[in-house]
């Protein structure tokens, strides 16, 4: 039995305009390909509390709350669909692909908005205890390359209107955690192109699966 009885946690993290969706939908699909009955979903958000304070979060009007409410808001939203969604999932045998988890608030609140990574640490422990991802594929891409991506979207939210300061700030937090935790955090160079990117997102797929899973015959 693994850490969470039986199912696998992973998520994927990196700034806006990485390609986090298109290959979120690749990793699932390699999943399933494999047999693996997996549960998809995305922070802030999954469950219908969750989804309500999403909107609150991102929407880009004055309703914008200060950095320790937007971090707290996001444990919010995490202890209901981690208590309501992933646990459950990840108990009944399926495996969990999140869109976006802990590392973010560690990389957007505690470092692009100067709430320090102590704040981010003592909710962690309150909202998750033990529990952390088994698995997080880190997409990375300068700010050149998600800018120039996020441009071709139309509307943007509240954090997709942050100065390049702020994505870039993000951006190092996040690989700074990746370099603290290189067993559970795989670095993919997002710049590249599509095919690179999944090739390599592949192997690291197939190599985690050939450590977590044995099919049943
Ligand atoms: P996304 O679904 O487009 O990734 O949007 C979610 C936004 O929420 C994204 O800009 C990053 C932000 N976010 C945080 O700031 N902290 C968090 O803990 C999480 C999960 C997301």
């Amino acid at each position: 039995m693994g850490p969470h009885d039986a199912g696998r946690f992973i998520t994927l993290e990196g700034i806006e305009g990485v390609g986090k969706s298109t290959n979120r939908e690749f990793v699932v699909e390699r999943l399933r390909s494999q047999g693996i009955d997996v549960v998809v979903t995305r922070e802030p958000g999954g469950v219908p509390l969750a989804e309500r304070i999403r909107e609150i979060l991102l929407a880009p009007d004055s309703t914008a709350p200060t950095a320790d409410a937007e971090l707290l808001l996001m444990f919010a939203a995490r202890a209901c669909h981690l208590e309501q969604l992933i646990r459950p999932a990840l108990a009944r045998g399926q495996w969990v692909v999140c869109d976006r988890f802990t590392d973010a608030s560690y990389a957007y609140q505690g470092a692009g908005r100067g709430c320090g990574s102590e704040a981010v640490r003592t909710l962690e422990a309150l909202v998750q205890k033990d529990f952390r991802p088994d698995l997080t594929l880190l997409l990375d891409a300068d700010w050149d390359v998600s800018s120039a991506r996020r441009a071709k979207r139309g509307t943007s939210d509240r954090f997709e209107q942050e100065t390049r300061l702020f994505f870039e700030t993000v951006r190092v937090e996040y690989l700074r955690r990746a370099a603290l935790e290189p067993q559970r955090v795989s670095i993919v160079a997002a710049g590249r192109s599509l095919s690179e990117v999944q090739s390599e997102l592949g192997q690291i797929i197939d190599r985690f699966v050939s450590r977590n899973f044995n099919k049943k015959i």
